[in-house]
C-alpha cells in the first residue's frame, strides 16, 4: 500500500531528510585515506544521537552498522570495520536517520584522495542517473519511468545496473511500498502521486551487472570485483517538479574544505 503523506507528515520526513544531509556532510570531512570506515560510521552516529534522531539502520534486522559502508566492489550493505581507506579507493556512505517519528534516507559515493579516470566517470555517470530519474518522477508518469530513466543513461555509457536491490517508497518505515528499480519499462509500475515520498538509490557497476551476497546475509559485491556506485535522494512527489528532500549541498561543502 503506497500512503500519501499529509503535509504534516511531509514537513516531518523534510526535518529527517535534512538531518540525514547534515549526517553525511560531517562524514564527509572524515573522508581520507587512513580513515577507517568504523571512524565514519562512530562519526554518524554521534551526530544524529546529539541531533535528537536514531541511526535507523543501526539495529535493523540485526545491521551492525549506522551507515551502510561500500567501499569499491561493495556495492550495498557493507558494514563499518577496521578497514582504513587508502587513495584510489571508493566508498559510499548510505545512511538513514529517524527523526520525530520519520525517516529519511540518503546515499553519496566518495573519492578517496585521487581515483583513476574510469573510476571517476562512474561515479560522475551514477550520480547524474540519479537525477534523471528524479526528473522522471513527475505525477501521472509511474515508477517505470523512473527506472527507464536511470537504466537508459547509465547503459548508453557502457555501465550495468544492479537488479537486486531498489529504492523504495518511506515514512514511518525506512522502507515502504512502492519498490523503486532502477531498471525497466517506461509507463509501468504504480502511478505517481502528490504526496508520495520514495527514495531513488542507482547502484551502478562499471562491470557486469552481476552480484554476490556474503555468508552473513548483508554485505554484496560485484562477481567481478570491479568498481560500483551508489547516489541516493529521498524526493517528494508534487503537482510540478519533484521536490528534492535530501541534499548533497553539505558534503560538497565540506569536500570543499577538504582540499
Ligand atoms: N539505506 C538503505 C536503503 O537505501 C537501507 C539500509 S539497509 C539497513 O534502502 F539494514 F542497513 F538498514
Ligand atoms: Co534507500
Amino acid at each position: 500500500m503506497i500512503f500519501i503523506k499529509t503535509p504534516e507528515e511531509i514537513e516531518l520526513t523534510r526535518a529527517a531528510c535534512d538531518l540525514v544531509s547534515r549526517t553525511l556532510g560531517e562524514v564527509a570531512k572524515w573522508v581520507k585515506p587512513g580513515v577507517t570506515t568504523l571512524k565514519l560510521d562512530t562519526i554518524a552516529r554521534e551526530f544524529i544521537l546529539d541531533n535528537g534522531g536514531k541511526p535507523a539502520c543501526l539495529g535493523y534486522h540485526g545491521f551492525p552498522g549506522t551507515l551502510c559502508i561500500e567501499v569499491n566492489e561493495t556495492v550495498v550493505h557493507g558494514f563499518p570495520s577496521n578497514y582504513t581507506l587508502r587513495e584510489g579507493d571508493i566508498v559510499g556512505t548510505d545512511c538513514v536517520t529517524e527523526l520525530n517519528g520519520f525517516n529519511g534516507d540518503s546515499c553519496y559515493t566518495f573519492a578517496v584522495g585521487e581515483v583513476d579516470e574510469k573510476t571517476k566517470a562512474l561515479l560522475t555517470t551514477t550520480r547524474e542517473s540519479l537525477y534523471k530519474g528524479i526528473e522522471a518522477a513527475k505525477a501521472g508518469k509511474r515508477i517505470g519511468d523512473i527506472s527507464n530513466a536511470v537504466q537508459t543513461y547509465v547503459e548508453r555509457r557502457g555501465y550495468s545496473v544492479v537488479r537486486e536491490m531498489c529504492g523504495h517508497g518511506i515514512g514511518k518505515s525506512m522502507h515502504e511500498d512502492p519498490e523503486v528499480p532502477n531498471y525497466g519499462r517506461r509507463g509501468i509500475g504504480p502511478v505517481l502521486k502528490p504526496g508520495m515520498t520514495i527514495c531513488i538509490e542507482p547502484m551502478i557497476n562499471l562491470g557486469s551487472k552481476n552480484i554476490v551476497i556474503a555468508q552473513n546475509g548483508w554485505e554484496c559485491r560485484t562477481r567481478d570485483r570491479k568498481p560500483s556506485a551508489h547516489y541516493e535522494h529521498t524526493i517528494l512527489i508534487t503537482d510540478d517538479v519533484p521536490e528534492i528532500l535530501t541534499t548533497f549541498d553539505y558534503i560538497e561543502a565540506a569536500l570543499q574544505e577538504n582540499r
